[in-house]
């Protein structure tokens, strides 16, 4: 007799390990689960490396860490932020954090690989992006902070080295090893340590040592600088040259950029945080969305629209 019939008068029992809509628990990844191919990127404390799944054949980034070497420099209470962090968000443009394990050497975080590599590279290779483009990728790129900030989250270190282009060209920002999550009942939400890329860096973070979200938005209006033109604003030929010009706002456009284009950068690298567009005090980077500069760009379900060429 069929066991259909044999078990139909009864609804199905959970297995113990299963929760109330019949999921199986994820079960915990190790290193053999994975096939490990070429080399995606390499870092202080990191390398990238392509990662297959055996048993799915999905190709993922995994970004493995050195035990010994993160022991050494005392890095072990950032490694964990960045998971920590990493498995908070969960947003279309923001890298997905599927797995994490070890084993006995290393720490392996098993992420969303981005097939078409860094913005970076992009914008050297063609010296900038035609003024499409540049609105669309500087609208994901405003649109993953925002999320981050509405999850009380600074990323602290947002250049174009850090967004990552998945296989359908959107965005994917990664790398939040110096990113700072705030508690839901921190009455303070700035950040005291000195973190970031000096090209990027705030002018409050070098006079007050404390970043905020209008930090991040002096790096958006940076890296808006850099896409319209191939290069970041403020570039000095050391780091500390470099501060001097982010102090005094030092920079200058080359001929060609579109008047909006300039407007909009001209109101984000402003050196009052509180003043630039797009700012807490004025109400966060929901402002940037009605400037001139995005107009016709359609804010909505911008993961689903195809991103314009590039070239
Ligand atoms: N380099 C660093 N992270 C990466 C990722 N997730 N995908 C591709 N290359 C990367």
């Amino acid at each position: 007799q069929p066991r259909q019939t044999a078990t139909a008068e009864q609804p199905p029992q959970p297995s113990p390990s299963q929760d109330a809509i019949g999921r199986q628990p994820a079960r915990k990844r190790v290193v053999s689960d994975f096939d490990f191919g070429r080399t995606l990127g390499e870092g202080s404390y990191s390398t990238v490396v392509e990662a297959t799944e055996r048993a799915t054949g999905r190709v993922y980034a995994a970004k493995i860490l050195d035990k010994r070497h993160i022991i050494k420099e005392k890095k072990i209470k950032y490694v964990n932020i960045e998971r920590d962090i990493l498995q908070a968000l969960h947003h279309p443009f923001v890298v997905r954090l599927h797995y994490a394990f070890q084993d006995s050497q290393s720490l392996y975080f098993i992420l969303d690989l981005a097939p078409n590599g860094e913005l970076l590279a992009w914008i050297r290779k063609l010296g900038g992006l035609a003024e499409a483009c540049a609105r669309f990728y500087l609208a994901e790129i405003i649109t993953a902070v925002e999320y981050m900030h509405a999850e009380r989250t600074l990323h602290r270190d947002i250049k174009p080295e850090n967004i990552l282009l998945g296989s359908n060209m959107h965005i994917l920002v990664t790398d939040f090893g110096t990113a700072k999550m705030f508690k839901k009942d921190e009455p303070d939400q700035r950040a005291y340590s000195f973190v970031g890329t000096a090209e990027y860096v705030s002018p409050e973070l070098l006079t007050d040592k404390a970043a905020d979200c209008n930090s991040d938005l002096w790096a958006i209006g940076c890296i808006a600088f850099q896409l319209l033109t191939g290069r970041p604003p403020f570039k000095g030929s050391n780091e500390y040259q470099t501060f001097q010009k982010v102090l005094k706002l030092d920079y200058a456009f080359p001929p060609g950029v579109p008047p909006h284009a300039r407007d909009l950068v001209e109101r984000i690298l402003v050196l009052d945080p509180a003043s630039r567009l797009g700012s807490t005090q004025r109400g966060g980077l929901r402002e940037l969305r009605a400037h001139p500069f995005f107009r016709g760009l359609e804010w909505h379900g911008l993961p689903a629209q195809t991103p314009p060429p590039m070239a």
